[in-house]
């Protein structure tokens, strides 16, 4: 096992095996000439976490599933954007004061950037309303669109974020109708990750400056993708997302802007393929 430096930064969540943020920020690290390492910490639960933060010295992390919530309560303070989510996954450790912050927003934001202009007149329609989704609503609106379409299978979660975004409009999981009228279709579940079935949506229908973004990035090429290849739809993968949010952490940890090159999106997308 690595023994744990002062200049360390990590990853905290359960399963970490997949994980592919240490690459990415160990890439940046060397790239930059920085004495630090990044590394995976596969905890069971948080007690205490502040306090070995603080013991450790760790100069950051990033936080994920499933603890984006629970860190919540063991930090010093929180920034706007993740204490609207209440999610946080990103800690910046300055002096023993613990900040978290919210880097999925930027994440989804980069996607989003990689499209041609959005037509915010037409509805987005997301499918999914786990954890990632909340984020991704409040990129929507955050981006000017007023109407949102969500669905999904569990519409109790549906109806939850609709209570919290006027902006929201819960439709039945499924529904077909709706996505002809979307300028943007998001795929917010876990459908089409490895492990998972695929989404069993259609995009024959939808029209030709319908926008694809799927947030799932392993594998790079979902079911939804081929269909939106198929239908010579514009479209997104999970890649910049993911790339994107750790591009914002590397940012609040260093003030240093770290560059997304194709040495590492191909370094990257091998390790997803290899999976
Ligand atoms: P994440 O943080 O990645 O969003 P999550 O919070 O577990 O993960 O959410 C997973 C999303 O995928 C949820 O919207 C979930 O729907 P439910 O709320 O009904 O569970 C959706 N999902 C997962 N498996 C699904 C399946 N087989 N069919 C439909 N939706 C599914």
């Amino acid at each position: 096992m690595k023994t744990i430096k002062y200049n360390t930064l990590g990853i905290l969540g359960k399963p970490l095996r997949q994980s592919l943020s240490p690459t990415l920020h160990n890439y940046w690290i060397n790239q930059n000439k920085l004495e630090y390492d990044y590394c995976k910490f596969e905890l069971e639960c948080l007690d205490n976490i502040d306090k070995s933060i603080r013991k450790l010295r760790l100069k950051g992390l990033n936080v994920t599933i499933p603890f984006k919530k629970e860190i919540i309560k063991y930090l010093d303070e929180i920034d706007k954007t993740a204490q609207k989510l209440q999610a946080v996954n990103t800690i910046k450790n300055n002096d023993g004061i613990l900040k978290g912050y919210n880097t999925d927003v930027s994440g989804f934001i980069s996607g989003l950037n990689s499209l041609n202009k959005l037509n915010k007149e037409k509805p987005a329609v997301i499918l999914g309303a786990g954890g990632a989704c909340e984020s991704v609503i409040y990129s929507l609106i955050r981006k000017g669109l007023k109407h949102i379409f969500l669905m999904n299978r569990t519409v109790e979660k549906a109806k939850l974020l609709k209570k919290k975004y006027k902006e929201v409009t819960v439709i039945k999981w499924l529904e077909k109708d709706i996505l002809q009228l979307a300028g943007l279709i998001v795929n917010c579940t876990s459908l089409g990750m490895v492990g998972y079935p695929s989404l069993p949506i259609s995009l024959k229908k939808v029209s030709k400056d319908t926008k694809i973004y799927d947030i799932v990035y392993n594998p790079l090429e979902t079911r939804l993708i081929r269909e939106a290849k198929k239908n010579k739809l514009e479209y997104v993968t999970g890649l910049p997302m993911f790339l994107g949010q750790a591009k914002k952490s590397f940012e609040i940890w260093f003030g240093i802007t770290p560059k997304i090159n194709n040495y590492i999106i191909s370094k990257i997308k091998k390790k997803i393929e290899n999976k």
